[in-house]
């Protein structure tokens, strides 16, 4: 699978996750960003046009697919702010403690395999007074929808790059020690309910 991972896969996440729909989604999120950012699987950079430069300071980029990165590239052309690529995965963060204002995570969190300790690296990283932003799909709580993410969820992350249909992402949040201030959940337009669940919000770190 690795071929497809770095060589078909971006191609196939880019063009699935800047729809009309999931655009409209990422310019109400992206936006809120402040000062030194970390976004967590940038994948093919979609969210850089929606960063506002005149309070972004710096975004780091993490991702740790090559394949994902190479497809950035045009994205990372035109980008209206600074980027700095780190490539390795949520779980090895290496930034300082208390280091960044925002963590931005779109889409992502359903694919991180070891999804406690990448928080807990975020919530490491994040200043006492920043503030995490979330976009992402997962777990819906209508009992059809939910049965139905369970069933597929084995065979979709072989094909999506790791991709799980269920989880419950603002629990997870909270889990890994955030308080989850703000939270949207809507299915999105012109999407199957199985991956339309979203989960649109911020968090801090728990006092
Ligand atoms: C569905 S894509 C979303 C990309 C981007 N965040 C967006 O909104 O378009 C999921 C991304 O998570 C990345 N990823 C996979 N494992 C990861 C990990 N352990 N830590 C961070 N990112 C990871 C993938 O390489 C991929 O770029």
């Amino acid at each position: 699978m690795r071929f497809y991972d770095e060589n078909i896969l971006p191609y196939i996440i880019d063009k699935a996750c800047s729809v009309g729909q999931v655009m409209k989604l990422r310019s109400q999120v992206v936006p809120q960003a402040r000062g030194v950012v970390l976004e967590v699987g940038m994948g093919s950079g979609i969210n850089l046009e929606f960063y506002n430069p005149d309070h972004t300071t710096l975004v780091y980029g993490l991702e740790p697919s090559e394949g994902m990165r190479r497809k950035a590239r045009s994205n990372l052309a035109k980008s209206p702010v600074k980027v700095e690529w780190l490539g390795l995965p949520g779980e090895q963060i290496p930034l300082k403690d208390e280091s960044v204002d925002t963590v931005l995570l779109t889409f992502t969190l359903c694919t991180i395999p070891d999804w406690l300790s990448a928080l807990r690296q975020m919530h490491r990283v994040l200043k006492p007074d920043g503030v995490l932003l979330f976009l992402e799909h997962g777990q819906s709580p209508d009992t059809g929808v939910h049965k139905w993410q369970d069933r597929i969820t084995p065979t979709w992350k072989k094909i999506a790059g790791g991709c799980h249909l269920n989880r419950p992402i603002s629990e997870l949040i909270q889990q890994a020690g955030f308080e989850v201030q703000a939270l949207e959940n809507l299915y999105m337009p012109k999407t199957p309910k199985i991956a339309g669940y979203i989960y649109k919000g911020r968090a801090v770190k728990a006092s």
